[in-house]
């Protein structure tokens, strides 16, 4: 793949601290910011509008193919050309995208669209196989990873910030549930890249996160062989 400029490829499991620090590594570094997720939350919203049948995988091909979905530089999510930003965050919406993240064809056009988006470089990508299946070539392969306690708290805080209420028990059981289903996903799941820098946030701040990142797209060393 001809790269023009650097991409940089962020992988890692919710509540990793992939968002904040993806989003603030693409502005110090004036790169375009590409969050993944989003894409797959925006399908599901789709999905989820026009009732379709959730376990019908031939139908939700089909439904990717006909929907336009467009990110843009101040981080709003299109589909179809309706605003979608706040509620694809719902964390209704967030127990369905399973079901259309583990559908191949579905993948396959994210992929595409995810690698049109970045061909041109000077992008960051964050999601959970950007590392290893959407940009393997990237110069910069971070593993961004965190306790289980922590993520559960960063999360926890996170849906109270939105305002949704939320018991720490229940944002563990689900966190737990995404993980299961990340990286027990026939295709595509969440996976240690080779050659990926393996970043353990749990006593970081975000701001150390952020240095860490720039340093290793700086001077790349220690990966995981
Ligand atoms: O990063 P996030 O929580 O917004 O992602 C939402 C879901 O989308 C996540 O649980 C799994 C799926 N996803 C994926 O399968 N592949 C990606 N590259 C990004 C997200």
């Amino acid at each position: 793949m001809s790269q023009r400029e650097p991409i940089i490829a962020i992988d890692g499991p919710a509540g990793s601290g992939k968002s904040t620090a993806s989003r603030l590594v693409a502005e110090k570094l004036d790169y375009l910011y590409l969050d993944t997720g989003a894409m797959y939350r925006a399908l599901t919203w789709k999905a989820i509008r026009e009732n379709s049948d959730l376990t019908n995988e031939k139908n939700l091909v089909e439904l990717a193919k006909k929907t336009t979905i467009k990110l843009t530089k101040d981080r709003k999510v299109f589909v179809d050309g309706t605003d979608v930003t706040v509620p694809i965050r719902d964390p209704e919406l967030t127990k369905r995208v399973y079901y259309i993240a583990r559908v191949p064809g579905v993948r396959e056009c994210m992929v595409a669209l995810q690698r049109e988006i970045g061909k041109a470089g000077g992008v960051v990508v964050e999601g959970r196989d950007i590392t290893t299946v959407v940009f393997p070539d990237a110069k910069t392969k971070i593993y961004l990873d965190a306790s289980v306690a922590e993520r559960v708290g960063r999360r926890h805080k996170e849906l109270k910030d939105r305002g949704y209420s939320a018991e720490v028990d229940e944002v563990e059981k689900e966190l737990h549930s995404r993980d299961e289903e990340d990286r027990g996903r026939k295709i595509a799941p969440l996976r240690i890249a080779k050659n990926a820098v393996v970043i353990d946030t749990t006593h970081m701040d975000i701001d150390r996160v952020v240095e860490t990142i720039l340093d290793h797209v700086k001077h790349p060393k220690a990966r995981n062989e």
